[in-house]
């Protein structure tokens, strides 16, 4: 499974490769407004650091304004993936941008059949948000795992990036259900590694060694 981070900070990402845990990056227009600075270097900064795919997400609302927004977004490097919001209008888009050979990741994914709709537009991803059907009370991970199994159905090769990940669940159910990507924050990347028994553990060797007859 590939790990995506969740970020357009330069700074958590940097990191994150160092430790080389980031596959790719996913941005949404809230994660960029959080960074100062301009947003196109920041997009073509995280371009250059990354290998893998970084998705920008464009602002219009209708196919036309989508598709010229995308062309210009696919200007800012050679893995850039256009996320385009999943509606009717997003969809034609992602037909239009297809033909085009520019990558497009649909967003804001919540059912399964929305998936398999951008799946035959020939989106290249689509990102179901887990943690967000979480937050109405329902359960975001069957909206994944609904989604696997109708890919696995037709042999569609659409990849999915579990999106809107709250807590290390997310990303173990992820994992066991076999998910393409899981794009994970900062700090979800953190909370994956720490466990207090290894911490626990680091300290009662460490006392033992320190006390250790001579
Ligand atoms: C994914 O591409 C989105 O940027 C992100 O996962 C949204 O997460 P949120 O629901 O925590 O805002």
């Amino acid at each position: 499974m590939k790990f995506f981070m969740d970020s357009a900070n330069i700074q958590e990402i940097q990191h994150g490769l160092e430790l080389g845990l980031v596959d790719g990056v996913t941005t949404n227009p809230a994660l960029l407004a959080r960074e100062a600075g301009d947003w196109q270097e920041i997009a073509s900064s995280i371009c250059s650091m990354v290998q893998g795919p970084v998705s920008l997400e464009v602002m219009g609302s209708e196919a036309g304004e989508m598709v010229q927004e995308a062309r210009e977004l696919a200007r800012l490097g050679s893995n850039i993936v256009v996320k385009i919001p999943m509606t009717m209008q997003g969809l034609k888009a992602v037909r239009i941008l297809t033909d085009e050979n520019i990558a497009t990741n649909v967003t804001l994914v919540f059912s399964p059949l929305q998936a398999l709709l951008a799946a035959k537009a020939g989106a290249g991803y689509v990102s179901p948000f887990v943690g967000r059907l979480d937050d109405l009370g329902q359960n975001g991970m069957d909206l994944a795992s609904q989604i696997i199994d109708i890919y696995e159905n037709y042999a569609i090769d659409t990849q999915i990036i579990v999106a809107s990940v709250r807590h290390p669940g997310h990303v173990l159910e992820s994992a066991l259900m076999g998910a393409d990507i899981v794009t994970v924050p900062y700090k979800g990347l953190n909370m994956l590694a720490e466990h207090p028994m290894t911490d626990l553990g680091i300290k009662s060797f460490l006392q033992a060694w320190q006390t250790r007859e001579k």
